[in-house]
């Protein structure tokens, strides 16, 4: 009787708890601080035994950890991914077929970071908070916010940027959008899973500037200015340790110096160690049955699980750590959905798909244009359009960010859906994807052991090829204009998981050439048609040298989600003009890039990241080394004008106001980009670094200024020896342009 009333109590307590302060608010509050109360966290601690609080800091499920139902503590429900919210597995590892999970399929997180719209950011999250409300999730695997460090890396589709202030800048509003809906945001994985060869056991050898400098900071921006509930651990280490109970980042930084109080959730198998994963700041651990019998998971037998108890029972270890978990996890739990009514989600609505439209409209960029662009549909008679990637479907594809989509329109019906009336669309698939071993990384780690099944014979598939390029020449030679639609593809082809890689987890790709055949493909439509517009699909570049200087105009597309399509076709026809910016830097082979000719990549059992800070611009502007297209970097179909830079100081800040014009004759956006340069410095520092951005929509004439405000800490540096932020005084440059090598604006700040 007596536990029963207690069971009572305690459930009309935590019905005591219903926020009622409305949402944005909620989640806009600091480092994560909803209306929680701690005395009723310490009161439920109070009454748990010792089994009952290890039953929370492990999982109960493929994507649940446990709960106390004596206490009426639920589980903790998850669901993976970054841009949309995932097949339904239930408790196993299977996706439930026949299961109504179709969601909005948003286009990937460097599409957003393209954009570099911020209230885009918090659409996004809003998106996703919704959705997995309405789907019965309490935390949401996103976003991924690791450093774009090579363009190799296997998942920097799902990832932001190469640097460090834009990555944090649009990871805080899609942490707040998503949390406002009662829904945990769990920023991954950190820190400095920038590879995905060896990704169980790498072990990143960095500096701890570099550390600061670049790795953290978009980690620090989510946790102290998004109010992150939970963050996920990474499979790798860093200088020994693995990342998931790293005692440096969990205690010392996460935890200490930018006070997180939220929960630190292992990557799935990402925990190796029980005294370590106690001591060392993880607070709950998932997924470790993939490197044991998935399909017979034993979660008594997990590292935080038995194993913890016996620790904490021979004394070795103080029940204080397993506490300090515990109150953690009910902090979230009180946070999100789990314990709280944040009012009903919505799933598949058409303001979701909206969203998704106009990101993905102000994610593409356009990167050349000698005036082919924007196609006249009123012109054209015949439009060809080549290429596999015009047809394919990429939701699904590319490991734990997969999606089911409710649709996806593909570029070829977005085509036909906009001008097939007006203009004759003709259609050749022109290449047809293969595996091809020497394209990537070979995997040492998950699927290394797994034979390789399906794998089509390369030099059938060539050949095969060779046909569907002549049938898509003959088609371009007599069109009026073609667009070929190429480039990566998402996803795994002749894996063991019905498909080998491309962009996708677990796989990193050997270089950037382009795959299929398609380099070949482009030479011969541009000799047969010199109105031909490229439009690449991808995570990250392809090799251009071959190819670009005949080709009229180029489009990188990134995945652009379920109305990906659309907003292509809008695009190439002018219905939208592109603002989208390269968030990272587009040079032409790999090799050129920091990570590889001074880092190394991916490296063997450690990898050293010897190029330190000097990572994408920062390297290649500091050391003026040729690239095909510069960090922030994006055409319009109009032109605009910078000018009356104005710098004062307002306070400890620096005020930066400058003046944009759309000097052309159709409406576009801008992004002003701010970034200091320190003249003399103590130490090596990048010749520049973005420290504030902002974009503005413009008719055409019309004028906008802008105000950036920079804090003391846009200023500052980590010393590599002093080991702390430092901030110099002297004299700084503030540069304002629209992109790291089209400064426009400069002026002098003596600090
Ligand atoms: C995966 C990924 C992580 C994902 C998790 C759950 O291995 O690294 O991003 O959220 O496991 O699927």
């Amino acid at each position: 009787m007596k536990s029963k009333l207690f069971t009572f109590i305690i459930l009309a307590a935590s019905f005591l708890f219903i926020s009622c302060n409305s949402d944005r608010d909620r989640a806009a509050t600091g480092t994560g601080s909803a209306e929680v109360s701690e005395a009723r966290i310490d009161s439920l601690l109070n009454l748990m035994t010792l089994e009952e609080k290890i039953n929370l800091i492990h999982a109960s499920s493929s994507f649940t950890s446990g709960g106390v139902e004596r206490l009426g503590i639920p589980e903790l429900v998850f669901s993976d991914g970054p841009h949309g919210v995932r097949h339904e597995h239930g408790r196993g590892w299977h996706a439930l077929e026949n299961y109504d999970d179709e969601a909005t399929y948003l286009p990937v997180g460097i599409s957003l970071a393209s954009t570099w719209n911020k209230d885009f950011g918090y659409r996004y999250g809003e998106v996703l908070g919704n959705e997995a409300k309405e789907r019965g999730k309490n935390v949401l695997l996103g976003p991924g916010i690791n450093i774009i460090r090579s363009p190799l890396n296997g998942r920097n589709f799902e990832y932001l940027s190469e640097d460090p202030y834009l990555t944090g800048a649009m990871g805080v509003g899609y942490v707040q959008g998503l949390q406002a809906q009662g829904v945990a945001a769990c920023p991954k994985h950190y820190a400095a899973n920038n590879q995905e060869t060896d990704r169980h056991n790498i072990d990143a050898l960095i500096s701890r500037r570099a550390m600061h400098e670049i790795y953290f900071p978009g980690f620090k921006a989510v946790v102290r200015d998004g109010g992150a509930w939970s963050i996920m651990g990474a499979y790798n280490k860093i200088n020994g340790q693995y990342t998931t109970h790293h005692e440096y980042l969990n205690n010392v930084v996460l935890k200490g110096e930018w006070g997180f109080d939220g929960v630190v959730i292992s990557d799935w198998a990402s925990v190796k160690d029980t005294r370590e994963a106690l001591l060392y700041g993880t607070d709950i651990e998932m997924g470790t049955e993939l490197l044991r019998d998935f399909d017979n998971p034993v979660y008594e037998e997990f590292y935080m699980a038995n194993p913890a108890k016996e620790m904490i029972e021979s004394g070795e270890i103080a029940e204080s750590y397993v506490d300090d978990k515990v109150r953690r996890i009910l902090r979230l739990m009180m946070r999100t959905t789990a314990m709280t009514d944040h009012g009903e989600g919505k799933r598949n609505v058409e303001e979701h798909q909206q969203t998704a439209l106009e990101i993905a409209r102000e994610g593409i960029v356009l990167l050349k244009n000698d005036g082919l662009l924007p196609l006249d549909r009123n012109e054209i008679r015949t439009v060809a359009v080549i290429g596999h990637n015009a047809t394919r479907h990429f939701a699904e594809r590319g490991g734990s960010s997969q999606v089911r989509a409710l649709y996806e329109v593909t570029p070829l019906e977005g085509i036909q859906n906009l001008v097939g009336n007006d203009v004759e669309v003709i259609y050749a698939e022109g290449y047809e994807p293969y595996y091809d071993e020497s394209l990537f990384a070979d995997i040492r780690g998950d699927a290394a052991s797994q034979s390789r099944e399906n794998v089509r014979d390369v030099e059938l598939a060539r050949s095969a090829n060779q046909q569907l390029m002549q049938e898509a020449v003959e088609l371009a030679e007599r069109a009026d204009a073609v667009i070929f639609v190429g480039g990566w593809i998402k996803g795994h082809e002749g894996m063991p998981w019905g498909e080998g890689t491309y962009d996708a987890e677990a796989r990193d790709k050997l270089n950037l050439k382009l795959i299929f055949g398609q380099e070949e493909l482009i030479q011969q439509i541009n000799a047969v048609n010199s109105n031909t517009a490229v439009v690449l699909m991808g995570g990250s570049n392809v090799e251009m040298d071959n190819w670009l200087p005949d080709t009229p105009a180029y489009v990188h597309a990134w995945y652009p989600g379920m109305e990906g399509g659309r907003a292509i076709a809008e695009i190439l026809f002018g219905d939208v003009n592109p603002s989208g910016k390269l968030p990272m830097t587009f040079a032409n082979s790999h090799e050129d890039y920091p990570s590889h000719s001074i880092g190394e990549f991916p490296g063997d059992g450690t990898v050293d990241y010897a190029e330190d800070i000097y990572v994408g611009y920062r390297y290649f502007d500091t050391h003026d080394r040729p690239v095909h297209f510069p960090f922030g970097f994006g055409l319009s179909y109009t032109t605009f004008e910078f000018s009356d830079l104005k710098v004062t100081r307002e306070g400890d800040k620096v005020v930066v106001e400058s003046t944009v014009t759309n000097t052309g004759e159709r409406e576009g956006a801008e992004v002003v980009q701010v970034y200091i340069h320190h003249k003399n410095p103590s130490v090596d520092r990048p010749i520049r670094e973005l420290k504030g951005f902002d974009k503005v929509h413009l008719d055409a004439g019309a004028s906008a200024t802008v105000k950036i405000e920079l804090d003391e800490s846009a200023f500052m540096f980590f010393h590599p020896e002093q080991n702390e932020w430092v901030l110099e005084s002297g004299a700084y440059e503030i540069q304002v342009g629209n992109s790291s090598r089209d400064i426009k604006l400069n002026e002098e700040v003596v600090l």
